[in-house]
């Protein structure tokens, strides 16, 4: 019935159609907005605020940024340890914590480098100068250079202490 009313009137058929097709173009944005909020990964996270993607492994099982307080918390699905360049491993506890920012992730909890057989806590991550390619971290006592190519990719990150070293002497400093 209804289509029968309407089609004695070719001249209005335009409009409708022009605002279905906004109506929906708004609904697909929004959507996908929704989307990407809230399963774009933590790792395009960091690259939004500048920092590389690879500086937290695969395996991220939940992440959530307060976005008034600036906290980033991340839940890995295990403890791990991921190899970044030559043999330089980190150890990523089950929960990290970190203030986000942009160029930078302070007040880090629950990441470690091994750095002469002695498992330092990472204290902050920096981009101080975007333009460098170089990233900073500090492990408390100095801030170490390091080229942030090496943190682009995401590393695979497995439970066993990479190489035969384990990490168990992060836990016991703390
Ligand atoms: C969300 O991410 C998971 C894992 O990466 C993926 O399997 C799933 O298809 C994604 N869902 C949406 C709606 O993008
Ligand atoms: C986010 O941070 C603010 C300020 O520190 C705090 O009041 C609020 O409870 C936090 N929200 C969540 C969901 O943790
Ligand atoms: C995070 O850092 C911002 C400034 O960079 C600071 O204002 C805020 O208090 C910090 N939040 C926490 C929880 O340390
Ligand atoms: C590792 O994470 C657990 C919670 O998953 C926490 O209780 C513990 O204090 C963390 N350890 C370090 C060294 O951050």
């Amino acid at each position: 019935m209804g289509k029968l009313k309407l089609s004695p009137f070719p001249s209005l058929s335009p409009l409708p159609p022009l605002f279905l097709l906004l109506v929906l173009l708004l609904v697909a944005a929004t959507s996908a907005a929704a989307m990407g909020g809230g399963n774009s990964s933590v790792h395009e996270l960091l690259r939004e605020h500048g920092l590389p993607g690879g500086l937290l492994p695969r395996g991220v099982e939940t992440f959530s940024l307060n976005r008034s307080s600036g906290v980033l918390t991340v839940e890995l699905n295990r403890p791990c340890y991921a190899k970044y360049y030559d043999d330089a491993v980190a150890f990523f506890n089950r929960s990290i914590r970190g203030n986000l920012s942009f160029g930078a992730l302070r007040g880090v909890e629950g990441l470690a480098q091994e750095e002469l057989f002695v498992w330092l806590p990472v204290k902050g991550i920096l981009v101080s100068d975007p333009t460098s390619g170089v990233i900073l971290f500090d492990i408390g006592l100095a801030h170490k250079r390091l080229s942030r190519s090496l943190f682009d990719d995401p590393p695979d990150c497995r439970p066993d202490g990479l190489l035969g070293r384990k990490g168990g002497g992060f836990q016991e400093q703390r």
